[in-house]
């Protein structure tokens, strides 16, 4: 038990607009790398919408106060930990200037929020409450002002938001006209260098594009800055949004705890997500760097035009930039593949939220700390809340509200409530039920029962939305569940239409068919729930090969393969169904599907995947099983598989590496191809020779990764490192591989040994993140029965916290499964949670995420 008085959570319904507006903020940074001294003035006024006389509260961390003014006036004010307060006798009943000057510690600022170093690189991140560590301010995002900025200091490029107004010889002036939060304020000053485009928008026009980045790394950035103009050219046909300044810039730090960052006009982006080469970057990150830019991008007009009125409502620009981003990716690759890749993740993680102690609302309504709740249920569920009200009105529709939503708040800091009443006035629908996305937590169940009889065909659906913390009972949804009916042949006998439950218990008929159909049900997994239908082999083998929805039907080979995977972890000597290889086969045959479809139909269930399946069965299943269990199924899809040589060989893309995603689809084949191969070779023999020929990071992680996973990985990783050593990104897939594929025997011991690596530069997120969170991800390794893996984790934890608490509550989130272990499992997973919750001084991030698993 902890007895330090736990920080009180922040309510959605305490929710009062802000005392004190700021309508326009003048910064002047004098920038010096341990004592950086900000002068802030801030036109101010009382907030005619709130109640008047209220005490002027800026919030303030770790700020050293020079000197306050008010209107030119000294006033004598005592900061505390989280800020200030000026008494409301001294605040003018009439506009007035605030005037700060501050000094604050870049260097000493590990947490990576506010303002820090990289690499001798000056940076800030903002989001969520970051601003209140560069000045006093009423940090949150429901007050918007213009932003001008004057930087002093001796870096050759010096950029804040907005536009470049002036410049000499050791400062550079900005201003942004858009009035903003302050949590999209960005600065940056350093050695930089820029990759330089320009795109003319619709209406004519030229905006300058600049990336910048470290010397040495301006050769990777053209897919980026390519993605850019496809993202503008995008935003402008998908949803008439044209971009608003003459200049957009992007700067890549190694340095930052999450992907990127939208700055107004300034996005700041974790390197990662920037910088790729064919020899430096696989098929995936380029797919990733794609989609972030996309999502940064977007969030010009779903953030930053219109912004949140607070935190609680911050899927109302997560779950929709997210869903904006997915529609652009599908519209440039393949809406199936994309289909498929999202719930994939979405599985992965939003599921196995919603169904552990960290469960919320897609809107929460109670936070400690803000930043644990940029998670998966506001991003990813967030995303598919949008995704089923497209459906559920039709594109249409979808489009006019997002006109109106433009057109109503444009400038403004919204709610749900908003977003809601925009679709309701654009449609006339009532969607008081559809709300309850928003507020209810946990993932629908949907059982289907079906009844022929008569020439009529009946579905009858339940749905139940199981306990979450907090929310015991809960109500029916609206779930819209795209469904056709295919005849025993395989015809669409009744076209996809959507059916929309809003009943606990709801039946469908359909009439005037000749012959017993089989349901497609959630076609496009049109909505985010667990659906519950009895099948049997037959049903499953049938809909993979003759399914014409492509989700639903590689959604029948992954549950088929899910099905026999439970039963082999049962009885160990069940061997594998035939139909379900025959099946699979048949798939990787049909030359007439895009190869990416089909390396993702041949790829088996993650683990976690298996874990879950067979706990709905009624086990307590064992991790270091269920890999047993799924080696020997790749083993015997390897021997079903003739002429995996030869396809293998046919699938190799002629020419200079390209990103494109035919390509990559053929990549992606041809590993899953090599993967069941090297099944069949004990010495790895072609996983080598692929390591020793490949020309690009793909095809070179492909074989990395099997080398790895079969424990003949050291000379290629000597070779690798040798290699790579100076070059971060790829060491961070050196660590990554390691930690996620060794085989559980000595997982725990190679991680610690890694671990204490010289260049295992663990104050970097990326590279942390890519040993320890790597590791966690190992299911088997992590989780082997001696708890070596737990100690290992938890001593990481515990070391990381006190440097960046945000990146530590975020890996920390790894334990959200641990009641579904065994109790020896559990027993030591819970003396490692104890002994971080019992750390001293342990921050408020990690105490929240830690204290929530607990209960
Ligand atoms: N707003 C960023 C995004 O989703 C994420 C982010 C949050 C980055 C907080 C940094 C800090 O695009
Ligand atoms: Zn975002």
């Amino acid at each position: 038990m902890r007895t330090d008085t736990a920080p009180s959570p922040i309510r959605l319904r305490d929710y009062t607009p802000p005392a004190y507006l700021v309508d326009a903020v003048h910064l002047t940074f004098r920038l010096n790398q341990t004592a950086t001294r900000v002068v802030a003035r801030l036109s101010m006024r009382p907030n005619p919408a709130a109640e008047p006389g209220q005490d002027l509260r800026f919030d303030g961390e770790k700020l050293g106060l020079i000197r306050a003014t008010i209107d030119g006036q000294p006033v004598q004010v005592n900061p505390d930990d989280t800020g200030l307060t000026v008494p409301a006798a001294l605040v003018p009943d009439a506009p007035f200037t605030w005037e700060a000057e501050v000094e604050i510690d870049p260097t000493g600022n590990t947490a990576l929020e506010g303002l820090y170093m990289s690499k001798g690189m000056y940076c800030t991140q903002c989001e969520a409450e970051g601003f209140r560590k560069i000045t006093y301010f009423p940090d949150r995002p429901d007050v918007m002002a213009t932003y001008t900025v004057r930087i002093e200091g001796d870096a050759p490029v010096m950029l804040s938001n907005g536009n470049p107004t002036a410049r000499g010889d050791g400062w550079a002036e900005w201003h942004d006209p858009w009035p903003k939060p302050s949590y999209l304020f960005a600065l940056v000053a350093g050695n930089l260098v820029s990759h330089d485009d320009s795109f003319t928008t619709r209406s004519g026009r030229k905006v300058d594009l600049k990336i910048y980045v470290r010397p040495g790394d301006e050769g990777k950035c053209a897919y980026a800055m390519d993605a850019l103009k496809r993202s503008m050219r995008w935003d402008e046909e998908a949803y008439g949004r044209e971009y608003d300044l003459d200049l957009f810039m992007i700067v890549a730090v190694d340095d930052f705890n999450m992907g990127a960052m939208e700055n107004k006009g300034l996005n700041i982006f974790n390197a990662k997500y920037v910088l790729a080469s064919p020899d430096t970057a696989t098929d995936q990150d380029y797919e990733r760097i794609e989609s972030i830019i996309a999502h940064e991008y977007f969030h010009n007009w779903t953030g930053n035009r219109i912004t949140c009125r607070d935190w609680f409502q911050l899927c109302l620009k997560e779950g929709l930039t997210v869903y904006r981003d997915q529609q652009f990716s599908g519209d440039q690759r393949s809406h199936a593949v994309k289909r498929i890749d999202d719930v994939l993740m979405l599985r992965a993680r939003q599921f196995r939220e919603d169904a552990g102690p960290l469960a919320h609302p897609v809107r929460p309504v109670e936070y400690v700390e803000i930043n644990n709740f940029y998670t998966a249920t506001v991003y990813e569920k967030g995303a598919e809340v949008i995704g089923m009200l497209r459906r559920l009105v039709g594109p249409e529709a979808y489009r006019r509200a997002l006109d109106l939503y433009f057109e109503r708040h444009d400038g403004q800091a919204c709610t749900i409530e908003d977003w809601i009443a925009v679709f309701e006035d654009a449609t006339g629908r009532n969607l008081s039920q559809f709300s309850l996305w928003y507020a209810q937590s946990g993932t629908p169940r949907v059982r289907v029962q079906e009844t022929w009889k008569d020439g009529v065909f009946t579905l009858t659906f339940s749905q139940t939305l199981p306990p979450t913390p907090g929310q015991p009972d809960k109500e029916p949804m609206v779930i819209p569940l795209a469904t056709a009916l295919l005849s025993p042949e395989g015809a669409e006998v009744v076209a996809e239409q959507v059916l929309e439950l809003t009943q606990a218990r709801q039946s469908f008929r359909f009439e005037g068919l000749s012959a017993r159909p089989v349901p497609s049900i959630n076609r496009g997994f049109s909505a985010p729930v667990i659906l519950e239908q009895d099948m049997d082999d037959a049903r499953r083998g049938f809909l993979l090969a003759h399914d014409t929805d492509p989700f639903n039907r590689w959604e029948a080979g992954r549950e088929f393969a899910r099905a026999v995977l439970v039963r082999m972890l049962k009885d160990p000597a069940h061997a594998p169904e035939e139909t379900l290889l025959e099946g699979l086969h048949a798939v990787l045959a049909d030359e007439t599907l895009d190869p990416e479809f089909r390396a993702l139909a041949l790829r088996l269930p993650t683990a976690e995947e298996v874990f879950d399946a067979a706990r709905r069965d009624g086990q307590t299943p064992d991790p270091a099983m269920i890999r047993q269990a799924l080696l020997r199924l790749e083993t015997a899809l390897a021997r079903r598989i003739p002429d995996l040589r030869a396809r293998l060989d046919a699938l190799a893309v002629p020419g200079p590496y390209s990103p494109d995603a035919a390509s990559a689809g053929k990549r992606a084949l041809r590993g899953r191809l090599l993967a069941l191969l090297t099944r069949l070779e004990p010495d790895a023999a072609t996983a080598r020779e692929l390591f020793a020929s490949a020309d690009n990071m793909t095809e070179t992680m492909q074989a990395l990764s099997l080398l790895v996973a079969t424990g003949q990985g050291a000379q290629a990783l000597a070779r690798f490192h040798e290699r790579w050593a100076s070059e971060g990104l790829v060491l961070d897939k050196w660590y990554a591989v390691q930690a996620s594929l060794t085989p559980p025997e000595n997982a725990p011991e190679l991680v610690a040994e890694l671990a204490g690596r010289a260049d295992f530069e663990w104050k970097n997120p990326n590279r942390f993140r890519s040993l320890i969170g790597a590791f966690a991800a190992n299911m088997a390794g992590f989780h082997r029965a001696d708890g070596a893996g737990y100690r290992l984790f938890a001593d990481w934890l515990i070391r990381l916290d006190p440097v960046n608490p945000q990146t530590t509550a975020r890996v920390a989130g790894a334990f959200e499964t641990w009641r579904q272990f065994d109790a020896g499992r559990q027993a030591l997973i819970l003396t490692q949670l104890q002994r971080i919750s019992d750390t001293k001084g342990l921050s408020k991030d990690t105490t929240e995420i830690v204290g929530r698993i607990l209960e």
